[in-house]
């Protein structure tokens, strides 16, 4: 189990090249199941996750082959061919579900394709209870029949999925984006309503439109798929990251100097520099990214939170956020309104030395003068890079514990903020066995 050591170093000065975003490239992996011609996705970021869907994908017959492509602009060269020429198995085991939770979201492109598929139900996680009650009441509603037996949903379409009105009770990123790729392979219109618009979603819908697919109400609540009976391959460039970007403005404002960046778009970070202007960051929208800006010798203010889901404050970028305010001036009131559980590192910013209470759904972050380093345990994804933000700024040495989470997420990181000027490095540790949750 590697860990991550970073000392208090002073600002960061230089550019951060922007991956292309996970949770759009294990959603866009999952869609090359729908069709038996190749899908190439270029943008890829090479990660925990979707090294991990990539060995999921080819357990169902699925050819997965990585190459080094040429850059292009705003798009680098890492590309992942996927071609699901034969389905040979449709069967997701609870060892592989339970270790990335967004696998359960091949359940409908399997059942599209091939009418039946036998997949775990993933279990809780750190940050909630996160159930998949949605999931399987909109799949109920396009015609599959589903059985849950032995920690399995066990779910057939033998005579093919067929269109209908979901309206979701409340909205939900994972839901959308699986009936979504359900209902493409449809007979007939499917309407959903209370849809999510995370910008991975309007990814989504514009490459299963490259593929042939016939969706109308892209970045709208509401989607209209016209059912097709087969798609084709295509090429798609994966969106860039809007949190790991979002991460390093947090880490620029944190640390204060100067980053541009890169291979980005500012529009999908919106609600978090408007709440970082507001604190004192000066944030410049350019062509292809975001140049982020502090003077150190200037504290920043306390503001005040609440996630939401897009466009408001996005509850991935809570806990970088949250480690910004452990420094400003005065009180910031952090609500989380998507996830029960997920302060958990509020605990570990303590550990810092930062003055933190939380009650239920909200946390109140008093500002102190400065953070000192400690060894710290990660419990997220988001809340490892939280905690990476605050060691740039602390005294002495943070060292970071369970950076199996980060890897999940963040690309070459300890690179990216090095070239910057940052003092991070990586302690390789012994292989994790199975890191049993989540995300
Ligand atoms: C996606 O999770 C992301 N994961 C999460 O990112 C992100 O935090 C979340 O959306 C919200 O933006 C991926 O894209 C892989 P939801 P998802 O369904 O789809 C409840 C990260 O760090 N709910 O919108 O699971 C649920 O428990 C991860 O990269 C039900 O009750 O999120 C939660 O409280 C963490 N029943 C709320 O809805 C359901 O059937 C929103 O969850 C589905 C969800």
């Amino acid at each position: 189990m590697d860990s991550i050591a970073v000392r208090g170093n002073g600002p960061l000065h230089g550019d951060i090249p922007v991956s292309g975003a996970k949770n759009s490239a294990i959603k866009l992996m999952a869609a090359s199941i729908l069709t038996d011609q190749p899908l190439r996705l270029t943008n890829m970021p090479r990660l925990a996750d979707t090294k991990f869907l990539g060995q999921l994908l080819r357990q169902f017959g699925v050819q997965v082959i990585e190459s080094d492509g040429a850059a292009e602009a705003g798009v680098n060269g890492q590309q992942t061919l996927f071609h699901a020429a034969e389905i040979t198995s449709t069967f997701a085991p609870y060892d592989l579900v339970r270790q990335m939770r967004a696998s359960f979201n091949v359940l409908g492109p399997l059942l599209a394709r091939t009418g039946h598929a036998k997949v775990s139900l993933p279990g809780g996680c750190t940050i909630g209870a996160r159930p998949v009650d949605l999931h399987l009441d909109a799949l109920s509603r396009l015609g599959a029949v589903i059985e849950l037996e032995e920690g399995y949903v066990s779910a057939v379409a033998p005579k093919g999925l067929k269109g209908a009105e979901i309206e979701f009770p409340f909205v939900s990123v994972g839901a959308t984006e699986h009936t979504l790729m359900a209902a493409v392979l449809a007979e007939g219109t499917t309407v959903l309503r209370r849809a999510a618009r995370e910008p991975e979603i309007g990814d989504l819908v514009r490459c299963l439109t490259a593929m042939g697919a016939k969706i109308e109400g892209v970045d709208t609540d509401v989607l209209t798929i016209t059912g097709v009976s087969s798609l084709s391959g295509a090429d798609w460039a994966v969106i860039p990251d809007r949190i790991e970007m979002g991460s390093y403005a947090c880490a620029a404002a944190m640390a204060g100097g100067e980053v541009r960046l890169t291979n980005a778009r500012a529009d999908l970070i919106q609600a978090l520099t408007d709440k970082m202007v507001q604190a004192g960051v000066e944030v410049t929208p350019t062509d292809d990214g975001v140049v982020v800006k502090r003077d150190p010798a200037v504290r920043l203010r306390a503001v005040d939170v609440a996630t939401e889901v897009y466009p408001g404050f996005a509850t991935d970028l809570q806990a970088q956020f949250m480690t910004l305010m452990t420094t400003a001036e005065g009180e910031s009131v952090i609500h989380e309104n998507i996830f029960e559980n997920r302060f958990m590192h509020a605990p570990e910013l303590g550990r810092l030395g930062a003055d933190i209470s939380v009650h239920a759904g909200e946390a109140r972050v008093r500002g102190v003068d400065g953070l000192k380093g400690a060894p710290v345990m990660a419990t997220d994804l988001r809340a490892s890079v939280s905690l990476v933000i605050a060691g740039l700024v602390a005294e002495g040495e943070t060292t970071i514990g369970r950076v199996y989470h980060l890897d999940r997420g963040f690309e070459r990181l300890e690179e990216k903020l090095g070239r910057c000027g940052a003092q991070i490095r990586r302690i390789h540790g012994p292989p994790v066995e199975s890191p049993a949750d989540e995300h």
